[in-house]
């Protein structure tokens, strides 16, 4: 099996309804799929619906940017995967390094939630990543080993990996490409050491400050599947030419 190629939009807590409504119909309008490259869109809860019925039939996948493990109860601010199935996910950012580092995601919690995403048939985009302090103090394969060793615990199966180092997230610095490629080599290395052979196809995403301007570079860097795009994706316009980017 050929690694898919993916490029997916991370809208984080960004965007109001007619916002969200005007992008689909920019978007929807240029967009022309292409086999081989998944293009995602991870809209905020309240309007991961409407963005979903935008994209009906466009081929546009439909991401949430978290989701509880637990299938339902008393869990107040929480969303399940069951519900973001239910209402036409078809995958599920885990890990981002901004849940990691405001609302305590570890990868003890981690594992529970790759877990229902795949029981759920949702696909989980794990996120992991390193910050400046850490690249620094030349941490970063640790930090990386340490967040990917959750895999071991949940066995091969549906998931896409984006290595987003958190010092280049929205901040316009861009991890070179030489940087980027020692990383994913090193991440491929470790899915194949924790899954054996199903983890020589599992796309590896870039993300942090990803732009039309560095993208072509950045998708030619080896073991580079794609990317994961927050900023750069808000705009219906950047967005598709980071897609047809890709599409190349
Ligand atoms: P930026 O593209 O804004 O740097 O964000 C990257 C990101 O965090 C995507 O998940």
């Amino acid at each position: 099996m050929k690694t898919i190629k993916a490029i997916v939009a991370n809208w984080k807590m960004n965007h109001l309804r007619a916002d969200a409504e005007a992008f689909c119909s920019k978007f929807v309008a240029e967009y022309t799929q292409k086999t081989g490259i998944a293009v995602g869109i991870a809209p905020p809860y309240p309007y991961l619906e409407l963005v979903g019925s935008r994209l009906k039939d466009s081929g546009v996948l439909l991401f949430a940017q978290n989701g509880l493990d637990k299938p339902k109860g008393a869990y107040t601010g929480e969303v399940s995967m069951v519900q973001l199935k239910d209402i036409g996910c078809y995958g599920v950012i885990l890990g981002h390094s901004e849940r990691r580092q405001y609302y305590g995601e570890t990868e003890a919690t981690l594992v529970p939630k790759i877990i229902s995403a795949r029981e759920n048939d949702l696909l989980p985009l794990l996120c992991v990543g390193e910050s400046l302090a850490q690249r620094e103090s030349n941490e970063i394969l640790e930090v990386i080993s340490r967040q990917l060793a959750i895999l071991s615990q949940v066995g091969a199966g549906s998931i896409w990996i984006a290595y987003e180092p958190i010092w280049a997230i929205g901040t316009g610095r861009v991890a070179t490409p030489a940087q980027v490629e020692e990383v994913h080599v090193f991440i491929r290395k470790e899915m194949i050491r924790l899954l054996g052979e199903p983890g020589k196809d599992i796309p590896i995403l870039y993300g942090g400050s990803v732009t039309p301007e560095n993208a072509t570079e950045l998708l030619q860097t080896p073991e580079v599947a794609g990317g994961l795009v927050g900023g750069a994706s808000l705009d219906p316009e950047k967005f598709h030419q980071l897609v047809t980017q890709a599409q190349k």
